[in-house]
Parts: structure tokens; sequence; C-alpha cells
């Protein structure tokens, strides 16, 4: 009886040990975490990604938390999730589902298979790019460069970089960085060509560049409008 006593109490003083090793830490580094410095930690850091593809960290995706940040959040959710703008975008729904079945219907009346994933994901993107770009001529050709580029700065944007958590080992990312700012730049010229095509149209087509435009006190530049108007699409 006195040993199983002794045990217990061994018992309940190891489990306390543990707990106080172990557990109890953690949850103080939980509540210094999300509650104490949730400021801080909502930041994103500064990674190479973040600053070649994230232009230095301008645009919703990659800027630090801040008043900026929480401007930009203000217009992405009051120019495209509003019921309004949901509304409002039903034809743009309905006119690219309408092209991709017919898109669909042609190939396989010329006996090609149809691969629904991506048909679906072609649907889908043309969807917010009309949205995000308008329906112009050009937005329409650089479609298929622009989704590639896209699809290539995910796996870029997805590398391990070591230089990102030793930093003087920086040299050993050279090719992964080159490949970055080559995919960057792709996507910053048909973003770019597409702001500028919109500002020399001042016929008020009711696009997110155009919102971009409108509320030039949140996007002061270019720069801002690229980060924003890229993370939309993708
Ligand atoms: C269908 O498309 C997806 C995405 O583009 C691709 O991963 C998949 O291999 C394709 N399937 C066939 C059968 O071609
Ligand atoms: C700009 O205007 C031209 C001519 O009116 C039109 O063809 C083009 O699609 C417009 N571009 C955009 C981005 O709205």
């Amino acid at each position: 009886m006195e040993g199983l006593f002794q045990i217990g109490t061994a018992a309940i003083f190891l489990s306390w040990i543990a707990w106080s090793l172990f557990f109890a830490p953690r949850t103080r580094i939980y509540r210094e975490a999300l509650k104490v410095n949730d400021i801080v930690f909502s930041s994103r850091p500064s990674l190479a990604a973040s600053r070649i593809l994230g232009d230095n960290a301008a645009g919703i995706l990659w800027a630090p938390y801040g008043q900026q940040w929480r401007n930009l959040r203000k217009l992405c959710s009051l120019e495209l999730l509003t019921s309004r703008r949901i509304e409002e975008s039903r034809p743009v729904r309905a006119a690219e589902v309408a092209a991709a079945m017919a898109r669909a219907k042609e190939m396989s009346k010329a006996g090609i298979c149809v691969n629904l994933t991506s048909l679906l994901a072609d649907l889908t993107f043309d969807i917010m790019r009309v949205c995000v770009m308008g329906s112009s001529e050009s937005s329409r050709s650089s479609a298929g460069v622009y989704k590639r580029a896209m699809k290539e700065s995910f796996v870029a944007g997805g590398e391990v970089h070591v230089g990102d958590y030793v930093p003087w080992l920086w040299w050993l990312d050279l090719a992964k960085v080159a490949r970055m700012k080559r995919v960057h730049g792709e996507i910053d010229d048909i973003i770019q060509k597409e702001i500028d095509e919109h500002r020399g149209n001042s016929s008020g087509s009711d696009d997110f560049i155009t919102a971009t435009l409108r509320n030039d006190e949140i996007c002061r530049t270019d720069r801002d409008r690229k980060g924003l108007i890229s993370v939309r699409i993708s």
C-alpha cells in the first residue's frame, strides 16, 4: 500500500514536471504570440519571395500589418466582395460559363477528350480576370501568358530559399532568385499594360483596376495597384 502510494505520488510529481517543462511554456508562448504580440505576429516576414514576387512587400499578400494593409483590405472587401459587386459580376460569370461550354461542345464534336479539370480551372481564371481587368481584347490575348507566369510564380514562390534562414548563404539561391525575377517581370508587364490602358480609357468600365484607379488615396502608386491586382487574379 505504502509502495503504491509512493508510485502514485511519483507519477503525479513527474506529470507535474512534464506539464511545467513542456506544456506550460507552450501555453505561455501561444499567449505571447497570439494575444500580447498579436500585431507583430500578424505581419509577414521579409523573405526572398516577398521581396521579389511581392515587389518589396507591396500589396495585400506581403505587406506588413498596419494602416496601409488595413486600407488595402478594405478596398478589396468593398470592391470585390460586397453583394452588390457579386450581383454585378453575374453577367460576366454567365458569359464565361457559356464560352467554356461552347469550347467543350466544339472539342467533343471534334472527338477530342475534354479535360474537365483544366476546363474548370480556366473558367475560374477567366471569370476572375474579367472581373479584375475587364474584357478588353488585350487582357484576353495576354491571358495565356499570364496564366502560365502565375503558375510558375506559385512554384517559384514555394521553393525553399536558404538565404531566408541563413542570410550569408544568399548566393546559393541565385538561380531561384533569377527565376522569380523573370516571372515577376512577366506578370508585372502585363498588369502595367492593363493599368495604362485603363488610365487612357476614362469611359468608366467597372472592373477592379478601375476601382483601384478611383481609390488613389489608398492605391497611391501603380506598385500598390499591381500588388493587389496580381493577388486578386490568382
Ligand atoms: C487534365 O488537366 C490537369 C490540369 O491541367 C492535368 O494535371 C491532368 O493531367 C489532365 N488530365 C489528362 C487526362 O490529360
Ligand atoms: C479602351 O477603349 C477601347 C476603344 O473604345 C476599347 O476597345 C478597349 O477595350 C478599352 N480598354 C479597356 C481596358 O477598357
